[in-house]
């Protein structure tokens, strides 16, 4: 089979769409030929060797964390799903022609394979990070960074728990952000500020997807520090900020499965680009460049 990999870390020009060995189902697991795998930003953080710790490359590196596509091999103790079936999920090395899930749903049929693609990272983390903020009806919730991936799924999966979202992006992506049902701010310096002014009264809840906003600003606007959940800015914890990067706080099948529920009763609508497999780099650039509406997504 063929898979998106790098030999050395770099740029987008060191990615190529080549020869693989095959992924088989662990227990637990299934295979799936892919029919779409979304580009997320911890891929170009692993190309780039941001996430080396300093070391050189060993073998041969694959991205992809999450796909759509037909199950072709179920691993042992698997129930529930069975080979010929479309579904999406999350998983590792998924920018490829077959690919291993660890958590999955089945796929809407109304749904584009990229949309449902698009959904495996950015829905389960948009489940998670609302879940730990415990946002519900009348709340007010702030997302920072309410354009990319995550923060367009947040403020729908947000709005369908009955809460009122105010989320930044830059002036471009401020109709975007009207059109899935957020109040726009442009985030950057004083952004604390005209988020106050567009709540009109409290802020219960803060979701930092992007990172970039100075913690304390964030943390300002909130009863309690704990209650600003940030999925990119990791040294958020020393300000009593609560940061989450998966692992024991994720329920991904639970999550996945409400995922599809949502995109299966268009409460939930995903704005993706896509690019064939082979100008993946294409993607990439725009990812890197931090400025994406919606999902970028890699198809055969
Ligand atoms: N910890 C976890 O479990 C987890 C899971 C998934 C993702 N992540 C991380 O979360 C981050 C976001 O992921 P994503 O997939 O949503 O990325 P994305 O699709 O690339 O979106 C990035 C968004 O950030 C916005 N942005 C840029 N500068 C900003 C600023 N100064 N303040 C506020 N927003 C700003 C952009 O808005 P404009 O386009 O309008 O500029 C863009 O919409 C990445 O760092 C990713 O690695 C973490």
């Amino acid at each position: 089979m063929r898979a998106l990999q790098f030999t050395t870390y770099g740029g987008p020009e060191v990615l190529q769409w080549a020869e693989a060995p095959e992924p088989h189902a662990g227990p637990g697991q299934i295979r799936i030929a892919v029919r779409a795998a979304s580009v997320n930003p911890i891929d170009w953080k692993k190309f780039s060797g941001a996430m080396s710790g300093g070391e050189p490359m060993a073998g041969t590196g694959y991205l992809g964390a999450d796909a759509a596509g037909v199950v072709d091999m179920v691993g042992e103790g698997v129930t529930g799903v069975s080979v010929g079936d479309e579904v999406f999920g999350r998983g590792q090395h998924t920018q490829a022609e077959y690919a291993v899930l660890s958590a999955w749903a089945a796929k809407p049929p109304a749904i584009d394979w990229a949309v449902a693609a698009a959904a495996g990272v950015a829905g389960e983390t948009s489940e998670r990070g609302l879940r730990l903020l415990d946002v519900n009806a009348g709340d007010t919730l702030f997302v920072d960074g309410g354009a990319g991936g995550v923060g367009a799924v947040t403020v729908q999966m947000a709005l369908v728990r009955g809460a009122k979202v105010i989320a930044s992006a830059s002036e471009a992506n401020h109709d975007y952000l009207r059109e899935i049902g957020a109040a726009p701010v442009l985030y950057g310096q004083g952004v604390a500020e005209r988020v106050r002014a567009t709540a009109g009264g409290p802020v219960d809840a803060v979701f930092d997807v992007a990172g970039k906003t100075p913690v304390e600003d964030l943390i300002s606007l909130v009863p309690e520090p704990s209650q600003v959940v940030s999925i990119a800015n990791f040294a958020a914890g020393q300000a009593g900020a609560r940061v989450t990067g998966g692992g024991r706080d994720s329920h991904p099948m639970e999550a996945l499965t409400l995922v599809a529920d949502l995109l299966s009763q268009n409460k939930l609508v995903l704005k993706v680009q896509t690019f064939p497999f082979d100008r993946a780099a294409e993607a990439y650039r725009t990812s890197q460049s931090g400025h994406v509406r919606g999902k970028l997504v890699l198809v055969p």
